[in-house]
Protein backbone atom coordinates (compact mmCIF):
# COMPACT_ATOMS: atom_id res chain seq x y z
CA UNK A 1 0.00 0.00 0.00
CA UNK A 2 1.12 3.51 -1.12
CA UNK A 3 2.13 5.58 2.34
CA UNK A 4 1.03 8.97 2.10
CA UNK A 5 2.16 11.98 4.62
CA UNK A 6 -1.23 13.19 6.32
CA UNK A 7 -1.97 14.60 9.77
CA UNK A 8 -3.00 11.55 12.08
CA UNK A 9 -6.28 10.91 12.11
CA UNK A 10 -6.65 10.74 8.63
CA UNK A 11 -4.13 7.94 8.29
CA UNK A 12 -5.83 6.01 10.42
CA UNK A 13 -9.23 6.51 7.99
CA UNK A 14 -6.92 5.96 5.36
CA UNK A 15 -5.40 2.81 6.49
CA UNK A 16 -8.57 1.15 7.27
CA UNK A 17 -9.94 2.21 3.97
CA UNK A 18 -7.59 0.78 2.10
CA UNK A 19 -5.67 -2.62 2.64
CA UNK A 20 -4.76 -5.79 1.07
CA UNK A 21 -7.60 -9.15 1.92
CA UNK A 22 -6.90 -12.47 1.61
CA UNK A 23 -10.51 -14.04 0.87
CA UNK A 24 -10.16 -17.68 2.01
CA UNK A 25 -13.51 -19.81 1.08
CA UNK A 26 -14.01 -24.14 1.67
CA UNK A 27 -15.88 -25.47 -0.79
CA UNK A 28 -16.58 -28.21 -3.77
CA UNK A 29 -17.75 -26.66 -7.44
CA UNK A 30 -20.44 -28.55 -9.23
CA UNK A 31 -17.73 -29.46 -11.94
CA UNK A 32 -14.55 -30.62 -12.80
CA UNK A 33 -13.14 -27.06 -13.69
CA UNK A 34 -15.67 -25.06 -11.55
CA UNK A 35 -14.16 -22.96 -8.84
CA UNK A 36 -15.03 -20.08 -6.22
CA UNK A 37 -14.90 -16.25 -6.21
CA UNK A 38 -15.68 -13.83 -3.85
CA UNK A 39 -17.83 -10.52 -4.73
CA UNK A 40 -17.09 -7.18 -2.65
CA UNK A 41 -18.86 -4.15 -4.36
CA UNK A 42 -20.22 -6.20 -7.26
CA UNK A 43 -17.10 -7.12 -8.23
CA UNK A 44 -16.18 -10.64 -8.60
CA UNK A 45 -12.19 -11.80 -7.93
CA UNK A 46 -12.17 -15.53 -8.92
CA UNK A 47 -10.44 -17.10 -6.01
CA UNK A 48 -7.46 -19.90 -6.79
CA UNK A 49 -6.92 -23.29 -5.08
CA UNK A 50 -3.75 -25.91 -5.77
CA UNK A 51 -3.33 -29.16 -4.72
CA UNK A 52 -1.72 -28.73 -1.50
CA UNK A 53 -4.88 -26.67 -0.33
CA UNK A 54 -8.07 -28.37 -2.55
CA UNK A 55 -10.81 -27.48 -1.37
CA UNK A 56 -9.48 -24.50 0.09
CA UNK A 57 -9.87 -21.56 -2.53
CA UNK A 58 -7.80 -18.29 -1.98
CA UNK A 59 -6.99 -14.83 -3.35
CA UNK A 60 -5.46 -11.55 -2.28
CA UNK A 61 -7.43 -8.29 -3.41
CA UNK A 62 -5.39 -5.60 -3.53
CA UNK A 63 -6.69 -2.29 -1.86
CA UNK A 64 -9.35 -3.90 -0.31
CA UNK A 65 -11.92 -1.96 1.77
CA UNK A 66 -11.93 -4.33 4.83
CA UNK A 67 -15.20 -3.14 5.83
CA UNK A 68 -17.30 -3.77 2.93
CA UNK A 69 -19.66 -6.47 2.78
CA UNK A 70 -18.73 -9.68 0.59
CA UNK A 71 -19.69 -13.26 -0.63
CA UNK A 72 -18.41 -15.60 -1.95
CA UNK A 73 -19.68 -17.24 -4.84
CA UNK A 74 -19.70 -20.50 -6.96
CA UNK A 75 -18.31 -20.39 -10.20
CA UNK A 76 -18.83 -22.78 -13.60
CA UNK A 77 -16.31 -23.87 -16.09
CA UNK A 78 -16.41 -20.74 -17.31
CA UNK A 79 -15.99 -18.59 -14.89
CA UNK A 80 -19.96 -17.45 -14.29
CA UNK A 81 -21.48 -17.05 -11.37
CA UNK A 82 -24.10 -20.32 -10.92
CA UNK A 83 -24.59 -19.99 -7.06
CA UNK A 84 -24.34 -17.35 -4.74
CA UNK A 85 -24.12 -17.09 -0.61
CA UNK A 86 -27.44 -16.20 0.59
CA UNK A 87 -25.88 -13.58 3.11
CA UNK A 88 -23.74 -10.90 3.64
CA UNK A 89 -20.04 -11.81 4.83
CA UNK A 90 -18.34 -8.87 6.87
CA UNK A 91 -14.86 -8.96 8.10
CA UNK A 92 -15.03 -8.11 12.18
CA UNK A 93 -11.54 -6.90 13.01
CA UNK A 94 -11.01 -3.76 10.65
CA UNK A 95 -6.84 -5.04 10.63
CA UNK A 96 -7.78 -8.32 9.48
CA UNK A 97 -5.19 -8.93 6.67
CA UNK A 98 -7.46 -12.16 5.56
CA UNK A 99 -10.51 -14.01 6.48
CA UNK A 100 -10.78 -16.98 8.23
CA UNK A 101 -11.08 -20.01 5.94
CA UNK A 102 -14.84 -19.90 6.15
CA UNK A 103 -17.20 -22.57 4.60
CA UNK A 104 -19.21 -21.65 1.23
CA UNK A 105 -23.11 -21.11 2.48
CA UNK A 106 -21.95 -21.79 6.73
CA UNK A 107 -22.78 -17.96 8.02
CA UNK A 108 -21.38 -18.84 11.26
CA UNK A 109 -17.32 -19.84 10.99
CA UNK A 110 -17.34 -20.20 14.96
CA UNK A 111 -20.10 -20.39 17.72
CA UNK A 112 -19.84 -20.52 21.69
CA UNK A 113 -21.83 -23.23 23.26
CA UNK A 114 -22.99 -22.58 27.25
CA UNK A 115 -21.08 -23.91 29.57
CA UNK A 116 -21.29 -27.39 31.64
CA UNK A 117 -20.17 -26.47 34.95
CA UNK A 118 -17.03 -28.83 36.12
CA UNK A 119 -17.90 -30.39 39.04
CA UNK A 120 -15.06 -32.98 39.49
CA UNK A 121 -11.67 -32.31 38.78
CA UNK A 122 -10.41 -32.03 35.20
CA UNK A 123 -8.24 -34.88 34.52
CA UNK A 124 -7.84 -34.14 31.02
CA UNK A 125 -5.01 -32.96 29.17
CA UNK A 126 -5.27 -29.59 26.96
CA UNK A 127 -7.30 -29.95 24.54
CA UNK A 128 -5.97 -30.91 21.03
CA UNK A 129 -6.35 -28.65 17.88
CA UNK A 130 -8.36 -31.81 16.39
CA UNK A 131 -11.07 -31.01 19.04
CA UNK A 132 -11.90 -27.42 18.25
CA UNK A 133 -15.67 -28.27 18.71
CA UNK A 134 -16.46 -24.21 18.15
CA UNK A 135 -16.09 -24.68 14.35
CA UNK A 136 -16.90 -27.69 11.84
CA UNK A 137 -13.86 -28.28 10.24
CA UNK A 138 -14.06 -30.49 6.53
CA UNK A 139 -11.92 -33.44 6.12
CA UNK A 140 -10.89 -34.78 2.37
CA UNK A 141 -10.18 -38.19 1.96
CA UNK A 142 -8.92 -39.44 -1.72
CA UNK A 143 -8.38 -42.65 -2.48
CA UNK A 144 -8.16 -44.86 -5.35
CA UNK A 145 -11.60 -45.07 -6.60
CA UNK A 146 -12.11 -48.55 -7.42
CA UNK A 147 -10.19 -49.78 -4.19
CA UNK A 148 -12.33 -47.50 -1.86
CA UNK A 149 -15.61 -48.44 -3.74
CA UNK A 150 -14.94 -52.06 -3.29
CA UNK A 151 -14.31 -51.41 0.87
CA UNK A 152 -17.07 -49.18 1.24
CA UNK A 153 -19.32 -52.08 -0.65
CA UNK A 154 -18.26 -54.71 1.78
CA UNK A 155 -18.38 -52.86 4.86
CA UNK A 156 -19.38 -56.18 6.94
CA UNK A 157 -15.66 -57.63 6.42
CA UNK A 158 -14.00 -56.39 9.68
CA UNK A 159 -10.87 -58.44 8.42
CA UNK A 160 -10.53 -55.97 5.43
CA UNK A 161 -6.99 -54.68 5.06
CA UNK A 162 -6.85 -50.71 5.46
CA UNK A 163 -6.50 -49.08 2.29
CA UNK A 164 -4.23 -45.71 1.38
CA UNK A 165 -5.94 -42.64 1.39
CA UNK A 166 -4.65 -38.92 1.45
CA UNK A 167 -5.90 -36.88 4.14
CA UNK A 168 -6.64 -32.94 4.71
CA UNK A 169 -8.42 -31.19 7.44
CA UNK A 170 -9.42 -28.03 6.93
CA UNK A 171 -10.83 -25.76 9.63
CA UNK A 172 -10.90 -21.98 9.99
CA UNK A 173 -6.94 -21.50 10.80
CA UNK A 174 -5.52 -24.33 9.93
CA UNK A 175 -4.63 -26.68 6.89
CA UNK A 176 -3.65 -30.35 8.19
CA UNK A 177 -2.68 -33.01 5.09
CA UNK A 178 -1.37 -36.22 5.19
CA UNK A 179 -0.19 -37.65 1.62
CA UNK A 180 -0.74 -41.28 3.36
CA UNK A 181 -2.90 -42.82 5.99
CA UNK A 182 -4.45 -45.93 6.92
CA UNK A 183 -8.40 -45.97 5.87
CA UNK A 184 -10.80 -48.29 7.01
CA UNK A 185 -14.19 -48.89 7.82
CA UNK A 186 -14.64 -48.66 11.50
CA UNK A 187 -16.83 -50.09 14.16
CA UNK A 188 -19.32 -53.20 14.54
CA UNK A 189 -22.78 -52.63 14.38
CA UNK A 190 -22.40 -49.36 12.32
CA UNK A 191 -21.57 -51.60 9.68
CA UNK A 192 -24.70 -52.78 9.18
CA UNK A 193 -26.17 -49.33 8.08
CA UNK A 194 -25.80 -47.77 4.56
CA UNK A 195 -23.73 -44.24 6.21
CA UNK A 196 -20.72 -46.02 7.81
CA UNK A 197 -17.68 -44.84 9.94
CA UNK A 198 -14.01 -44.63 9.21
CA UNK A 199 -11.13 -44.85 10.92
CA UNK A 200 -7.95 -43.31 10.24
CA UNK A 201 -4.25 -43.93 11.05
CA UNK A 202 -1.44 -41.95 10.53
CA UNK A 203 1.71 -42.86 9.67
CA UNK A 204 3.67 -41.45 13.62
CA UNK A 205 7.07 -42.40 11.86
CA UNK A 206 6.96 -39.95 9.48
CA UNK A 207 6.05 -37.50 12.07
CA UNK A 208 2.30 -37.55 10.88
CA UNK A 209 0.55 -37.36 14.45
CA UNK A 210 -2.74 -35.10 13.66
CA UNK A 211 -2.60 -32.87 16.60
CA UNK A 212 -1.38 -35.59 19.01
CA UNK A 213 -4.08 -37.76 18.05
CA UNK A 214 -2.93 -40.36 15.26
CA UNK A 215 -5.39 -42.90 15.14
CA UNK A 216 -8.93 -41.09 14.63
CA UNK A 217 -12.57 -42.50 14.18
CA UNK A 218 -15.21 -40.26 12.37
CA UNK A 219 -18.02 -41.41 13.38
CA UNK A 220 -21.44 -41.83 11.43
CA UNK A 221 -24.14 -41.84 14.26
CA UNK A 222 -26.28 -43.53 11.33
CA UNK A 223 -28.54 -44.44 14.14
CA UNK A 224 -28.67 -41.29 15.79
CA UNK A 225 -30.67 -38.57 14.06
CA UNK A 226 -29.81 -35.55 16.67
CA UNK A 227 -25.83 -36.23 16.12
CA UNK A 228 -26.27 -34.79 19.35
CA UNK A 229 -26.58 -37.63 22.26
CA UNK A 230 -22.83 -38.45 22.10
CA UNK A 231 -21.42 -35.05 22.37
CA UNK A 232 -24.01 -34.38 25.20
CA UNK A 233 -22.38 -37.44 27.06
CA UNK A 234 -18.61 -36.13 26.40
CA UNK A 235 -19.41 -33.14 27.77
CA UNK A 236 -21.02 -35.02 30.85
CA UNK A 237 -18.42 -37.06 31.22
CA UNK A 238 -15.70 -34.02 31.35
CA UNK A 239 -18.16 -32.01 33.65
CA UNK A 240 -17.56 -34.73 36.13
CA UNK A 241 -13.87 -35.87 34.99
CA UNK A 242 -14.36 -38.81 33.41
CA UNK A 243 -11.27 -39.86 30.97
CA UNK A 244 -12.42 -40.28 27.74
CA UNK A 245 -12.04 -39.36 24.08
CA UNK A 246 -12.70 -35.67 23.32
CA UNK A 247 -15.14 -35.05 19.75
CA UNK A 248 -15.66 -32.66 17.07
CA UNK A 249 -18.27 -32.51 14.33
CA UNK A 250 -16.95 -32.41 11.06
CA UNK A 251 -18.09 -32.62 7.31
CA UNK A 252 -16.54 -35.26 5.43
CA UNK A 253 -15.69 -35.36 1.66
CA UNK A 254 -14.47 -38.69 0.03
CA UNK A 255 -12.96 -38.07 -4.10
CA UNK A 256 -14.32 -34.62 -3.85
CA UNK A 257 -18.01 -35.70 -3.31
CA UNK A 258 -20.08 -35.33 0.10
CA UNK A 259 -19.43 -38.39 2.68
CA UNK A 260 -21.38 -37.19 5.45
CA UNK A 261 -21.81 -34.94 8.70
CA UNK A 262 -19.52 -37.38 11.19
CA UNK A 263 -17.92 -37.08 14.75
CA UNK A 264 -14.34 -37.00 15.04
CA UNK A 265 -13.42 -38.98 18.06
CA UNK A 266 -9.77 -40.68 19.05
CA UNK A 267 -9.90 -44.28 19.18
CA UNK A 268 -8.89 -46.08 22.26
CA UNK A 269 -5.72 -47.44 21.33
CA UNK A 270 -2.07 -46.85 22.66
CA UNK A 271 -1.58 -43.02 21.95
CA UNK A 272 -4.99 -42.76 23.37
CA UNK A 273 -2.80 -43.70 26.70
CA UNK A 274 -0.29 -42.14 26.52
CA UNK A 275 -1.86 -38.68 25.09
CA UNK A 276 -5.14 -38.42 26.85
CA UNK A 277 -4.26 -40.48 30.07
CA UNK A 278 -0.72 -39.87 30.54
CA UNK A 279 -1.32 -36.38 29.41
CA UNK A 280 2.01 -36.86 26.76
CA UNK A 281 4.00 -37.44 29.95
CA UNK A 282 7.15 -39.76 28.84
CA UNK A 283 6.62 -41.48 31.87
CA UNK A 284 5.80 -44.34 32.35
CA UNK A 285 8.05 -45.51 29.91
CA UNK A 286 6.53 -48.60 29.00
CA UNK A 287 2.25 -48.78 28.89
CA UNK A 288 0.52 -50.95 30.42
CA UNK A 289 -1.96 -53.69 29.12
CA UNK A 290 -5.51 -52.99 27.50
CA UNK A 291 -8.53 -54.82 26.60
CA UNK A 292 -11.39 -53.65 25.30
CA UNK A 293 -14.65 -55.27 25.81
CA UNK A 294 -17.61 -56.33 23.25
CA UNK A 295 -20.92 -57.96 23.07
CA UNK A 296 -21.14 -57.70 19.18
CA UNK A 297 -20.60 -61.68 19.13
CA UNK A 298 -24.38 -62.94 19.88
CA UNK A 299 -25.28 -64.10 23.38
CA UNK A 300 -21.79 -62.95 25.07
CA UNK A 301 -21.03 -60.25 27.12
CA UNK A 302 -17.77 -58.80 28.60
CA UNK A 303 -19.21 -59.80 31.96
CA UNK A 304 -15.85 -59.80 33.73
CA UNK A 305 -16.95 -63.37 35.35
CA UNK A 306 -13.40 -65.27 36.09
CA UNK A 307 -13.21 -67.97 33.23
CA UNK A 308 -9.96 -69.43 34.63
CA UNK A 309 -6.03 -68.05 34.25
CA UNK A 310 -5.78 -68.61 30.53
CA UNK A 311 -6.03 -66.54 27.60
CA UNK A 312 -7.79 -69.56 25.55
CA UNK A 313 -10.44 -69.30 28.68
CA UNK A 314 -12.07 -65.70 27.22
CA UNK A 315 -13.37 -64.93 23.75
CA UNK A 316 -11.14 -62.89 21.93
CA UNK A 317 -14.59 -60.94 20.45
CA UNK A 318 -15.75 -60.27 23.64
CA UNK A 319 -12.02 -59.72 25.51
CA UNK A 320 -9.41 -57.95 22.72
CA UNK A 321 -5.58 -57.43 23.98
CA UNK A 322 -5.20 -53.87 22.67
CA UNK A 323 -1.71 -53.44 24.15
CA UNK A 324 0.65 -56.30 25.64
CA UNK A 325 1.71 -54.61 28.91
CA UNK A 326 3.14 -57.12 31.37
CA UNK A 327 1.96 -60.02 29.70
CA UNK A 328 3.77 -62.51 27.99
CA UNK A 329 2.52 -63.01 23.96
CA UNK A 330 1.25 -66.66 24.66
CA UNK A 331 -0.70 -65.04 27.56
CA UNK A 332 -1.94 -61.53 26.89
CA UNK A 333 -4.95 -62.29 29.46
CA UNK A 334 -3.00 -63.33 32.17
CA UNK A 335 -2.88 -60.05 34.25
CA UNK A 336 -6.41 -59.27 33.51
CA UNK A 337 -7.40 -62.71 34.37
CA UNK A 338 -5.93 -62.08 38.02
CA UNK A 339 -7.87 -59.17 38.16
CA UNK A 340 -11.25 -60.82 37.06
CA UNK A 341 -10.62 -63.52 39.84
CA UNK A 342 -10.15 -61.00 43.05
CA UNK A 343 -13.24 -59.86 41.62
CA UNK A 344 -14.85 -63.84 41.83
CA UNK A 345 -13.42 -64.14 45.38
CA UNK A 346 -14.17 -61.11 46.91
CA UNK A 347 -16.97 -61.03 49.06
CA UNK A 348 -18.96 -57.31 49.09
CA UNK A 349 -20.51 -58.16 52.68
CA UNK A 350 -16.71 -57.50 54.15
CA UNK A 351 -16.25 -54.03 55.52
CA UNK A 352 -13.16 -52.13 53.66
CA UNK A 353 -14.51 -52.92 50.49
CA UNK A 354 -13.20 -49.06 49.53
CA UNK A 355 -10.25 -49.67 50.52
CA UNK A 356 -9.56 -52.70 49.22
CA UNK A 357 -10.81 -52.20 45.31
CA UNK A 358 -9.23 -48.64 45.75
CA UNK A 359 -6.06 -50.79 45.59
CA UNK A 360 -6.90 -52.41 42.45
CA UNK A 361 -9.15 -50.38 40.46
CA UNK A 362 -9.14 -46.61 39.71
CA UNK A 363 -12.79 -46.47 41.53
CA UNK A 364 -13.39 -43.18 41.20
CA UNK A 365 -13.45 -43.33 37.83
CA UNK A 366 -15.52 -46.62 37.80
CA UNK A 367 -18.10 -45.01 39.72
CA UNK A 368 -18.30 -41.84 37.90
CA UNK A 369 -18.66 -43.56 34.41
CA UNK A 370 -21.47 -45.75 35.67
CA UNK A 371 -23.14 -43.16 37.21
CA UNK A 372 -23.17 -41.37 33.70
CA UNK A 373 -24.39 -45.17 32.29
CA UNK A 374 -27.13 -44.95 34.08
CA UNK A 375 -27.79 -41.45 34.35
CA UNK A 376 -27.54 -41.10 30.34
CA UNK A 377 -29.18 -44.87 29.91
CA UNK A 378 -26.25 -45.96 28.00
CA UNK A 379 -28.16 -49.82 27.02
CA UNK A 380 -25.43 -50.73 25.01
CA UNK A 381 -23.14 -49.96 27.46
CA UNK A 382 -20.76 -51.70 30.26
CA UNK A 383 -23.15 -51.97 32.72
CA UNK A 384 -26.27 -53.27 30.41
CA UNK A 385 -25.04 -55.03 27.69
CA UNK A 386 -20.90 -56.02 28.93
CA UNK A 387 -20.39 -53.95 26.27
CA UNK A 388 -18.30 -50.42 24.77
CA UNK A 389 -15.77 -50.40 27.22
CA UNK A 390 -11.83 -51.29 27.98
CA UNK A 391 -10.01 -51.67 31.32
CA UNK A 392 -6.20 -50.50 31.18
CA UNK A 393 -3.68 -51.39 33.46
CA UNK A 394 -2.53 -47.80 34.48
CA UNK A 395 1.29 -48.21 35.38
CA UNK A 396 1.19 -45.16 37.09
CA UNK A 397 -1.52 -45.97 39.69
CA UNK A 398 -0.69 -49.43 39.21
CA UNK A 399 -4.00 -49.92 39.40
CA UNK A 400 -6.70 -50.69 36.49
CA UNK A 401 -8.79 -48.03 35.06
CA UNK A 402 -12.10 -48.04 33.42
CA UNK A 403 -12.40 -46.20 30.14
CA UNK A 404 -15.67 -46.03 28.64
CA UNK A 405 -16.44 -45.60 24.87
CA UNK A 406 -18.94 -45.53 22.30
CA UNK A 407 -22.04 -43.14 23.54
CA UNK A 408 -24.15 -42.83 20.59
CA UNK A 409 -26.81 -45.26 21.62
CA UNK A 410 -27.83 -43.14 24.83
CA UNK A 411 -30.18 -40.69 26.08
CA UNK A 412 -32.67 -44.06 25.78
CA UNK A 413 -31.91 -44.34 22.06
CA UNK A 414 -32.81 -48.22 22.94
CA UNK A 415 -35.14 -50.39 24.62
CA UNK A 416 -36.68 -48.07 26.93
CA UNK A 417 -38.23 -50.94 29.13
CA UNK A 418 -34.61 -52.18 30.00
CA UNK A 419 -33.29 -48.53 31.16
CA UNK A 420 -36.18 -46.58 32.47
CA UNK A 421 -36.02 -48.05 36.18
CA UNK A 422 -34.73 -47.45 39.12
CA UNK A 423 -30.93 -47.88 39.19
CA UNK A 424 -30.83 -50.65 42.05
CA UNK A 425 -33.43 -52.76 39.93
CA UNK A 426 -30.59 -52.22 36.79
CA UNK A 427 -28.18 -53.52 38.62
CA UNK A 428 -30.28 -56.21 40.54
CA UNK A 429 -31.44 -57.59 36.47
CA UNK A 430 -28.26 -58.28 36.27
CA UNK A 431 -27.52 -60.92 38.76
CA UNK A 432 -30.38 -62.63 37.63
CA UNK A 433 -29.24 -63.98 34.61
CA UNK A 434 -27.55 -67.59 34.47
CA UNK A 435 -24.05 -66.82 33.72
CA UNK A 436 -24.34 -62.92 32.65
CA UNK A 437 -23.80 -61.68 36.21
CA UNK A 438 -21.73 -58.11 35.81
CA UNK A 439 -20.10 -58.78 39.21
CA UNK A 440 -17.88 -55.00 38.75
CA UNK A 441 -21.69 -53.86 39.08
CA UNK A 442 -23.32 -55.98 41.15
CA UNK A 443 -20.66 -56.97 43.89
CA UNK A 444 -19.26 -53.17 44.27
CA UNK A 445 -22.27 -50.83 43.42
CA UNK A 446 -24.93 -52.85 44.42
CA UNK A 447 -23.85 -55.45 47.45
CA UNK A 448 -21.41 -53.60 49.34
CA UNK A 449 -22.68 -50.83 51.57
CA UNK A 450 -19.21 -48.78 51.32
CA UNK A 451 -18.83 -48.57 47.58
CA UNK A 452 -22.82 -47.88 47.06
CA UNK A 453 -22.99 -44.67 49.64
CA UNK A 454 -20.07 -43.27 46.76
CA UNK A 455 -21.97 -44.36 43.93
CA UNK A 456 -25.11 -42.54 45.35
CA UNK A 457 -23.33 -38.90 46.46
CA UNK A 458 -21.73 -39.41 43.05
CA UNK A 459 -25.16 -39.80 41.14
CA UNK A 460 -26.85 -37.31 43.47
CA UNK A 461 -24.18 -34.84 42.79
CA UNK A 462 -24.31 -35.16 39.02
CA UNK A 463 -28.14 -34.79 38.60
CA UNK A 464 -28.69 -31.78 40.61
CA UNK A 465 -25.57 -29.91 38.90
CA UNK A 466 -24.71 -31.31 35.73
CA UNK A 467 -27.51 -33.69 34.60
CA UNK A 468 -30.54 -31.66 34.50
CA UNK A 469 -32.56 -30.12 32.07
CA UNK A 470 -31.46 -26.13 33.54
CA UNK A 471 -27.83 -27.08 32.96
CA UNK A 472 -27.90 -29.02 29.30
CA UNK A 473 -31.11 -28.02 27.88
CA UNK A 474 -29.26 -24.80 26.73
CA UNK A 475 -26.57 -26.35 25.64
CA UNK A 476 -28.27 -28.90 23.59
CA UNK A 477 -30.37 -25.62 22.41
CA UNK A 478 -26.75 -24.02 20.97
CA UNK A 479 -25.63 -27.53 19.59
CA UNK A 480 -29.09 -27.72 17.77
CA UNK A 481 -28.60 -24.44 15.79
CA UNK A 482 -25.16 -25.21 15.19
CA UNK A 483 -25.70 -28.31 13.31
CA UNK A 484 -29.08 -27.87 11.71
CA UNK A 485 -27.48 -27.06 8.36
CA UNK A 486 -25.03 -29.87 8.57
CA UNK A 487 -27.97 -32.45 9.16
CA UNK A 488 -29.68 -30.97 6.58
CA UNK A 489 -26.98 -31.68 4.50
CA UNK A 490 -26.04 -34.91 5.88
CA UNK A 491 -29.72 -36.80 5.36
CA UNK A 492 -29.70 -35.43 1.62
CA UNK A 493 -26.58 -37.12 0.51
CA UNK A 494 -27.50 -40.39 -1.44
CA UNK A 495 -26.23 -43.59 -0.34
CA UNK A 496 -28.62 -45.69 -2.17
CA UNK A 497 -26.04 -47.79 -3.52
CA UNK A 498 -24.36 -48.46 -0.74
CA UNK A 499 -25.69 -51.79 1.15
CA UNK A 500 -27.29 -51.62 4.42
CA UNK A 501 -30.19 -50.10 6.34
CA UNK A 502 -30.95 -46.54 6.02
CA UNK A 503 -33.10 -45.26 9.05
CA UNK A 504 -34.40 -42.61 6.80
CA UNK A 505 -33.69 -39.27 8.80
CA UNK A 506 -35.24 -36.08 7.79
CA UNK A 507 -34.55 -32.89 9.60
CA UNK A 508 -37.92 -33.06 11.59
CA UNK A 509 -36.66 -36.48 12.75
CA UNK A 510 -33.41 -34.05 13.77
CA UNK A 511 -35.36 -31.84 15.79
CA UNK A 512 -38.19 -34.18 17.27
CA UNK A 513 -35.83 -36.76 18.59
CA UNK A 514 -34.43 -34.02 20.89
CA UNK A 515 -38.03 -33.46 22.41
CA UNK A 516 -39.72 -36.42 22.16
CA UNK A 517 -39.99 -39.82 20.69
CA UNK A 518 -39.36 -40.48 16.70
CA UNK A 519 -39.51 -44.18 15.24
CA UNK A 520 -37.81 -46.01 16.49
CA UNK A 521 -36.62 -44.01 19.63
CA UNK A 522 -38.53 -44.45 22.47
CA UNK A 523 -37.49 -40.90 24.18
CA UNK A 524 -36.18 -37.24 23.12
CA UNK A 525 -33.33 -36.64 24.81
CA UNK A 526 -34.35 -33.37 26.66
CA UNK A 527 -37.60 -35.45 28.34
CA UNK A 528 -35.15 -38.68 28.95
CA UNK A 529 -32.73 -36.03 30.92
CA UNK A 530 -36.08 -34.56 32.78
CA UNK A 531 -37.02 -38.07 33.57
CA UNK A 532 -33.88 -39.35 35.13
CA UNK A 533 -33.17 -35.63 36.96
CA UNK A 534 -36.54 -36.04 38.86
CA UNK A 535 -36.35 -39.55 39.17
CA UNK A 536 -33.07 -39.82 40.78
CA UNK A 537 -33.27 -38.05 44.14
CA UNK A 538 -36.48 -40.31 44.38
CA UNK A 539 -34.45 -43.38 45.04
CA UNK A 540 -31.56 -41.87 46.90
CA UNK A 541 -32.62 -41.34 50.82
C1 LIG B 1 -14.67 -70.64 29.58
O1 LIG B 1 -13.58 -71.42 29.16
C2 LIG B 1 -13.92 -72.59 28.44
C3 LIG B 1 -12.64 -73.29 28.07
O2 LIG B 1 -11.90 -73.57 29.21
C4 LIG B 1 -14.72 -72.24 27.19
O3 LIG B 1 -15.15 -73.41 26.55
C5 LIG B 1 -15.89 -71.36 27.53
O4 LIG B 1 -16.51 -70.90 26.35
C6 LIG B 1 -15.44 -70.17 28.35
N1 LIG B 1 -16.58 -69.39 28.74
C7 LIG B 1 -16.70 -68.11 28.47
C8 LIG B 1 -17.96 -67.45 28.95
O5 LIG B 1 -15.86 -67.47 27.86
Amino acid sequence: MRSLIIPGFLALIASSALADVVYNVVGFPDTEKGAFGVVINNKLTPLTTTDATFPLWSANVVGANPSSGYRYVKLDDAGTIIDKEKFLRRITTVKAKSTPNEFYQRQNTFTTFPAVPQIYPDVLPSKSKAFDDTQIATIHLTADPVILADMLANPLDEERKAIKAGFRFINADTVYSAAEVKLKVSGHGSRKFKKLSLKVKFNEDKGETFFNRPVIKLRSESSEPTFIREKLYFDSLNAIGVVTTQGAWVRVYVNKKPFGFHLLVEDMDTPFLRNTIHKGNAEPAELGSLYQMGSHVIGQEGTLIYNGSLTANYNPDVYSNKNLGANTKDEPIAQFAAFMKDLAEYDPTLPGGLKFWNTRLNVDQFLKAMVMEYLGGAWDGSWWKGNNFLMYFNPTEARWQFIPTDFDSTFSDGNLADVAVPYKQFAASRLRRKGKDHPLITKLIYKNKEINKEFEKILKNTVQKVFNNAVLDPRIAAYEKFIEAEAAWDFSIDRSKNPGKDPKFTISTFHNSLTGPVTGISYGVKPWINYRATDVPKQIK
